[in-house]
């Protein structure tokens, strides 16, 4: 089968395209014809050897995907010929993929492989974030950073989904109508934005901040709270991995908050099912529906790649593999 490689630790321009032997499923696995493969940011992060797994060279990326089943193990729910979505964390970058059948899901009629293939990284985390960690609740405003990003875009249809008021973050215009069809409320440039949010509020600010880009913006998103407000930290695409005063939650009353959807389902893995059975309501409901950007071939995944390592991309970067 068709493959992307990851033979040396060099960022997005040095993964290969190779022929590789199709996996062979073990005795709980869903071997998957793969159709379509999500791209996320951690995949850049895996390309350089600076996400927190550190897999040897070479190996397979590609954490999510979406096709049709091959093969599955008896009582496992799946059938040859059904639709799921999944996310076997590596080697979904292939026209193959055997998955634990925990981590695969049935993937609704009205969505297409490409939309299926956003979901799982992004979705699976925003609803744990937002709900578990974050308690967010329907009359409560929410600021969402890197708004027109992959866990962006979810964050705020799940904010939406859940009844919350969303203010979006972003740092063009291009990227403001990405947050805007995504469906944020309000959308507002990366200069300025504490500014901005104060005026959005009246003064009162918001009651949580979705971050998953840290960096120099991380004290104006403090400054951006509420009283009982909370900030969760997503990831750093900024870069710089920011620290906090804490005599400023104490003075004002307010939380940071650490969301590793990775680091909680992989001590509970059958979590993941209850998250896409709780999604799947709005999945059907055609809310939220994953913001699509540009789709790639199986060929061009370097140039996939480095469009999220560019900070280019507009909504959820896929890439077709058949
Ligand atoms: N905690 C978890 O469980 C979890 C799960 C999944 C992903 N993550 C993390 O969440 C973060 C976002 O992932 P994603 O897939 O949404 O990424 P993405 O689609 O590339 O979006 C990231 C956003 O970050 C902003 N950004 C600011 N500075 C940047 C820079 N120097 N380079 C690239 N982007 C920059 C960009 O928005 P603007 O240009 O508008 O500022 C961009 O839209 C990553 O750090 C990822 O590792 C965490």
């Amino acid at each position: 089968m068709r493959a992307v490689h990851v033979t040396r630790l060099d960022g997005p321009k040095a993964v290969e395209i190779v022929d590789l032997p199709e996996p062979e499923p073990g005795a709980d696995q869903v071997l998957i014809d793969v159709h379509a493969a999500g791209v996320a940011f951690p995949d850049v992060l895996l390309t350089r050897g600076l996400y927190q797994i550190k897999p040897e060279p070479p190996f397979v990326p590609g954490s999510e995907v979406a096709g049709v089943v091959r093969s599955a193990p008896e009582g496992s729910g799946f059938a040859p010929g059904d639709r799921v979505a999944a996310f076997p964390a590596f080697g979904g970058f292939a026209e193959r993929v055997a998955v634990d059948a925990r981590l695969v899901f049935a993937l609704p009629d009205r969505l297409s492989f490409e939309s299926g293939a956003a979901l799982p990284m992004n979705y699976l985390t925003v609803h744990f974030a937002l709900s578990r960690r974050g308690r967010l609740r329907a009359d409560e405003t929410v600021l969402v950073h890197g708004a027109a990003g992959g866990v962006g875009t979810a964050a705020i249809q799940y904010a939406r989904a859940l009844g919350a008021r969303v203010i979006a973050v972003v740092s063009s215009d291009a990227k403001a109508e990405v947050a805007r069809r995504a469906g944020a409320h309000d959308v507002v440039p990366v200069d300025g934005f504490r500014q901005a949010v104060d005026g959005l509020t009246g003064g009162r600010g918001v009651d949580l901040v979705v971050d998953p880009v840290g960096g120099d913006r991380f004290t104006d998103s403090l400054r951006s709270l509420a009283t009982e407000g909370r900030l969760l930290v997503i990831g750093f695409t900024g870069g710089e991995i920011p620290t906090v005063r804490v005599n400023r939650l104490l003075l004002n009353n307010i939380e940071v908050i650490g969301a590793s959807w990775g680091g909680f389902w992989l001590r509970r893995p059958d979590y993941l099912r209850e998250q896409w059975n709780e999604l799947l309501p709005h999945l059907e409901a055609g809310r939220p529906a994953p913001p699509l950007g540009a789709t790639y071939a199986l060929d061009d995944t370097a140039d996939a790649l480095a469009e999220l390592d560019e900070r280019r991309a507009l909504g959820k970067v896929v890439v077709r593999v058949r």
